[in-house]
């Protein structure tokens, strides 16, 4: 079994599109193991797309991150990574499939309604980032 990071941003959130997201993770045969609703400051969120830092989109995405509450999720299944990047679709909406969570509601390449973690390594780390162990066992 594999575990991946999802969050809702602000965006999906805002726009009362969680029952949404959350059902089609469902249907997808993925299990939820752990959640919160948080809202990050800029240096948290800084933190977490520090990947990113020296892209010029950084500043931006950031404030977005900050702009309201998200909901941080822990997903299990087989090959969920994937999974979960399937269901979510390109970061560009425009190329993005249809059926896709972002070709069917995210209105930008920014705002784009979720997130998931790219790999395995990326996983572990997004994970610990708004998980502690304790916060896992169900
Ligand atoms: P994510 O990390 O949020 O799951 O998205 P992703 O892998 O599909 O895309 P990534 O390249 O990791 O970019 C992270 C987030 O930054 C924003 N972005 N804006 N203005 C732009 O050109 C641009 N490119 C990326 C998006 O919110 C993207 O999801
Ligand atoms: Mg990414």
């Amino acid at each position: 079994m594999e575990r991946t990071l999802s969050i809702i941003k602000p965006d999906g959130v805002g726009r009362g599109l969680a029952g949404e997201v959350i059902g089609r993770m469902e249907k997808a045969g993925i299990r939820i193991c752990a959640m919160k609703m948080v809202r990050l400051t800029i240096e948290q969120a800084r933190m977490f797309y520090a990947v990113h830092r020296e892209r010029p989109f950084f500043d931006s995405v950031t404030r977005f991150m900050t702009s309201g509450p998200i909901i941080a999720m822990v997903l299990e299944a087989e090959n969920v990574i994937k999974k979960n990047r399937d269901l979510m679709g390109a970061t560009n909406p425009e190329q993005a499939l249809p059926g896709t969570i972002r070709k069917d509601f995210a209105s930008d390449v920014e705002k784009n309604i979720v997130h998931g973690s790219d790999g395995p390594e990326t996983a572990a780390v997004e994970i610990k980032f708004f998980f502690s162990d304790l916060e896992m066992q169900q």
